[in-house]
């Protein structure tokens, strides 16, 4: 195994009705001024924002709302964010959302307490941000495990970019899963997939020797699979949105990367196809890993003939790889570029572009070139 350091800073309160408990317990340790984030206003629709505000407010603190966090959060956003932090004395930041806000206001609560701009400290000087506005997260869209790790994904507009930023991760978080029922079926799935994607690139860095980290990685993606396969016989399946939840908290909270390089090729792909269409991230990544994995699978055979028997039944790693695509289609999420709402049509040309801006990672199964992710992206076309 490679060497690591691991340590738990979020606590996490999962369960039906835990948000009362949670913001019971840790709201006494913060200051007056709580910022109340949230996004384009689902909160409002199915009573979250009103039992937060209510909790708030008995607690005694006095509430800043910071509304209209967007799915793929802007690095503009991000300093809205932080000006109102400091406008009004912020001490504690509430985020209450799915990934897109809870990434967005880790990032907020980091900047807020800087004075230069904290892209070019990251990208400029290689410095990343020690200190933050204390936070909590209350999820209310699971798939990106956002809530228990410090990276945020940020999307910066101007420089045509979408990756990560370093922030400040949450004290705590709220994993109700009655809180992800009035999720769009297909962001459900969405999100669902992306929890799957974690589990997936992370079993596939390049690190080949026998890890307790793979067996927990493959775990993970069985347990994916049938619960999203639960769903669609029954979106509202509470036992299976459960799982789900702690699935992706698990995918994504540093325990399945213990000993191991990672891979994310397919992930470094979808943020820049993002950067330029503003697609649902998990939408992004249906329609990648199976082109992806057609290319890599003869340089990790072995791994991917584990991953076909044990998460598909099947029988070889091309198999896998199919199982793979076909359970993308019998979930209905997008198989083609075309499929994925885009701000702008994807043509040749974007991918080209996406190709030419995506990071490139050397710890999969093999680096890829510019032309070979060109490639494998028109491949989706
Ligand atoms: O904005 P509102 O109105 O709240 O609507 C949201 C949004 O439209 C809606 N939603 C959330 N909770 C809801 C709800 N609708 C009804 N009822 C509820 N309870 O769902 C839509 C999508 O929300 P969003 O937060 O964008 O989705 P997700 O959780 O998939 O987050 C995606 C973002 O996270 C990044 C992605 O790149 C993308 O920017 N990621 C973050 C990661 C991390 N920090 O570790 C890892 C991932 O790989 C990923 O890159
Ligand atoms: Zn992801």
């Amino acid at each position: 195994m490679n060497k690591f350091t691991f340590s738990y800073p979020t606590k996490v309160y999962f369960g039906e009705g835990s948000a009362a408990e949670a913001l019971g317990a840790e709201l006494g340790k913060v200051g007056e001024n709580v910022m109340l984030a949230y996004g384009g206003g689902s909160i409002k629709k199915n009573g979250v924002y009103d039992e937060m505000k209510t909790i708030l407010e008995q607690a005694g603190k006095k509430v800043v709302d910071f509304s209209g966090i967007m799915p793929n959060p802007t690095y503009a956003k991000v300093q809205e964010g932080a000006a109102l932090v400091r406008e009004h004395h912020v001490d504690f930041i509430l985020a209450v959302g799915g990934g897109s806000v809870i990434d967005c206001c880790k990032v907020v609560s980091a900047q807020a307490v800087i004075d230069e701009d904290i892209w070019d400290m990251e990208y400029g000087k290689g410095k990343f941000p020690a200190a933050g506005i204390p936070m909590g997260a209350v999820v209310t869209a699971s798939g990106t495990g956002a809530e228990m790790n410090a990276g945020a994904v940020i999307t910066y507009e101007e420089k045509k970019w979408k990756g990560p930023v370093f922030g400040t991760g949450a004290a705590f978080a709220v994993l109700d899963p009655a809180y992800t029922m009035s999720v769009p079926p297909m962001q459900v799935l969405s999100g669902a997939f992306d929890t799957l994607s974690h589990a997936m690139e992370t079993y596939l860095g390049s690190s080949d020797q026998d890890n307790v980290s793979d067996d927990v990685a493959l775990a993970i993606m069985r347990n994916t699979v049938v619960n999203m396969r639960r769903l669609l016989v029954n979106i509202n399946d509470m036992e299976a949105r459960s799982n789900l939840m702690w699935d992706s908290a698990m995918a994504e909270n540093g325990i399945l990367k213990c000993g191991r390089l990672t891979d994310f090729q397919a992930h470094q792909m979808e943020h820049q196809l993002g950067a330029y269409t503003d697609c649902n991230h998990g939408q992004g990544l249906a329609v990648i890993h199976p082109a992806y994995y057609r290319h890599i699978v003869k340089d990790a055979p072995e791994k991917f003939t584990r991953f076909a028997k044990e998460v598909f039944g099947a029988d070889t790693a091309k198999e896998g790889i199919e199982a793979l695509a076909d359970f993308i289609r019998e979930c209905g999420l997008p198989t083609r570029m075309g499929e994925l709402k885009s701000r702008v049509e994807i043509t040749p040309q974007i991918l080209r572009q996406v190709a030419d801006t995506c990071n490139i990672i050397k710890c999969n199964p093999r680096e890829l070139s510019r032309d070979e992710i060109y490639e494998i992206l028109m491949e989706c076309l």
